[in-house]
């Protein structure tokens, strides 16, 4: 059985949450869901197990807007995603701050998911870059890092099962840890994908919006 995570984004409304619960009441299956911050208390001690889209580096303090690894832990939350492509984009996080991010969640406890991957024009050096984004790791204990190239993320186009297979081999050749490939997975490419035995599992975005499509994709994961 493969993990799978659901990384909501900035997406839903608190109707579409209650039928989100509602219509995934049943799932056994290993889940993670990442919910918008705001919804984390409705996804706590229901039958899910429970990330943080993003982390800050500190317990507490003066930092408006943000929220704590240690706050996290304390309300129930498991894994905390770090570094993903969207706040390296949008937000400018950079290696040094996402490394303050991994080291203040594995010190508060949580499971980090470690976000990696080239952009389309690093696609000829993707394993230098990989390297450096996965410097930030000190210990591998409690780090899963999910391989999603910034090529792929929400636009259907995936790399084939050898490309991903080769990223995979590299990213546990340097450390001996769990990897998930994120990217465009959906309830179409997802028996493929799960051929390769060397992945750990998936991150799933758009396709895990809609909890019958997240159900179809876990079906097939299960
Ligand atoms: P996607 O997003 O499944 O919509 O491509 C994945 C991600 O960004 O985590």
């Amino acid at each position: 059985m493969k993990l799978v995570v659901a990384n909501h984004k900035m997406n839903l409304d608190i109707d579409d949450i209650h039928e989100y619960l509602r219509k995934l009441k049943e799932v056994k299956n290993k889940v993670v869901i990442l919910p918008t911050d705001i919804y984390l208390p409705y996804f706590i001690n229901e039958n899910y197990t429970v990330g943080i889209q993003d982390i800050y580096c500190k317990d507490f303090g003066s930092y408006t807007g943000e929220v704590s690894p240690y706050q996290a832990k304390k309300l129930g939350v498991k894994y905390a995603m770090i570094g993903h492509s969207e706040r390296r984009r949008y937000f400018d996080e950079e290696n040094d701050f996402i490394h303050k991010k991994v080291k203040a969640a594995v010190k508060n406890g949580l499971t980090v998911l470690l976000c990696v991957g080239e952009r389309e024009h690093e696609r000829d050096n993707v394993f230098d870059i990989l390297k450096k984004q996965l410097s930030v790791i000190d210990e591998t204990e409690n780090i899963i890092v999910s391989y999603e190239p910034v090529w792929s993320i929400g636009n259907g186009h995936i790399p084939s099962n050898d490309e991903i297979k080769k990223v995979v081999k590299f990213i546990k050749s340097c450390y001996n840890v769990k990897v998930l490939y994120g990217g465009s997975v959906n309830e179409h490419n997802i028996a493929t994908l799960n051929e390769i035995n060397e992945l750990d599992g998936f991150l799933i975005g758009s396709a895990a919006l809609d909890p019958d499509r997240l159900l179809k994709i876990l079906e097939v994961t299960d």
